[in-house]
């Protein structure tokens, strides 16, 4: 078995801002907008170039899902069956958000995919509200920790009342991963959970993990994120981290969009925007 790296190609909006602060729309909205349009793949250093049998199979699984995505939240499947070019992969949408939402999410995804080379036979995708991987052998019940985007909603100044922001945020962040881990409602695998810091300010929270890691490595999963968000958004007002098979995401506005439209909560704040990319993803190639 070879661990291969993965390259990551990204769509310019988080790096136009990364760079030039002045080009973006400093606001709580805009961090929204872009968080939405941002669209990373990944693709793992080819040790051995893709068949053409397997990329065939590929752009099978890829129509596979957007049909799939008008029904289902999470999907895993394989396309060509027991010979050496099967493709496994799985998507998942984000649990709040209605079929419509989640296909219109997949159908992007999978349309950037096919547009975007990637010789490999293994390679995943991740943005807001929906995410999916693939490889020439199952990756049913494994997570990769490694891979991760990481976004913060960052004001210049930490949150004002850092000590009890940060008390609120740490016991509803551990009660959101045991719920998404161990309990969860509606959705499999998804969970949301709020605490209170003051009489006016809420923590909204949001974990959510593929239902074939349910359990014991979901919550692994969420907690390696959860480690991210304490070393790069200390004292943020909101920030997310997604990894290939987890989520993890809060703010002190609410962000749920259990099917409906969304409220404008924008502000003004001023913050920005910062990513960082965790490369060297190793995926068992
Ligand atoms: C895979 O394909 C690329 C582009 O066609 C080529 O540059 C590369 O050498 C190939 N890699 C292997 C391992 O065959
Ligand atoms: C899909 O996931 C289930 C359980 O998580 C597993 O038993 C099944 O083999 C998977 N199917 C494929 C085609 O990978
Ligand atoms: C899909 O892409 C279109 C065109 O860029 C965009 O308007 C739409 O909001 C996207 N849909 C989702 C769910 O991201
Ligand atoms: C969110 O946190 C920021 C920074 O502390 C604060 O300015 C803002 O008022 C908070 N929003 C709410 C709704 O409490």
């Amino acid at each position: 078995m070879l661990h291969s790296q993965i390259t990551y190609v990204v769509t310019t909006y988080l790096f136009l801002c990364f760079f030039s602060l002045t080009l973006c729309d400093q606001s709580r909205d805009s961090y929204n907008t872009r968080l939405q349009n941002t669209l990373i793949l990944g693709c793992s250093t080819p040790s051995k170039n893709a068949s053409t049998s397997f990329r065939n199979n590929l752009n099978l699984l890829y129509s596979d899902f957007v049909l799939q995505s008008s029904q289902a939240g999470f999907y895993n499947t394989s396309v060509g069956a027991g010979s050496p070019d099967t493709v496994y992969g799985y998507f998942m949408c984000r649990g709040d958000i209605n079929h419509h939402l989640c296909q219109g999410c997949v159908l992007n995804a999978t349309d950037f995919a096919r547009k975007t080379p990637c010789e490999s036979v293994a390679g995943s995708f991740l943005s807001e509200y929906c995410s999916f991987g693939y490889s020439n052998r199952s990756l049913s019940g494994s997570y990769d920790p490694r891979s991760s985007l990481f976004a913060t909603d960052h004001i210049e100044t930490s949150v004002s009342n850092y000590n009890q922001f940060n008390k609120t945020l740490a016991s509803t962040l551990a009660s959101v991963i045991n719920l998404a881990a161990f309990n969860s409602s509606q959705v499999s695998g998804f969970a949301t959970a709020e605490g209170s810091v003051t009489r006016d300010e809420t923590i909204y929270t949001m974990a959510q993990c593929t239902p074939d890691i349910a359990g014991v490595k979901c919550q692994e999963c969420l907690e390696s994120g959860y480690s991210t968000l304490r070393k790069g958004a200390d004292g943020a007002p909101g920030a997310v981290v997604l990894m290939d098979k987890c989520m993890l995401r809060y703010d002190n506005v609410s962000f749920y969009d259990f099917g409906e439209s969304k409220s404008n909560e924008g502000e003004g704040l001023r913050v920005s925007f910062i990513v960082l990319l965790f490369l060297g993803y190793c995926y068992l190639v």
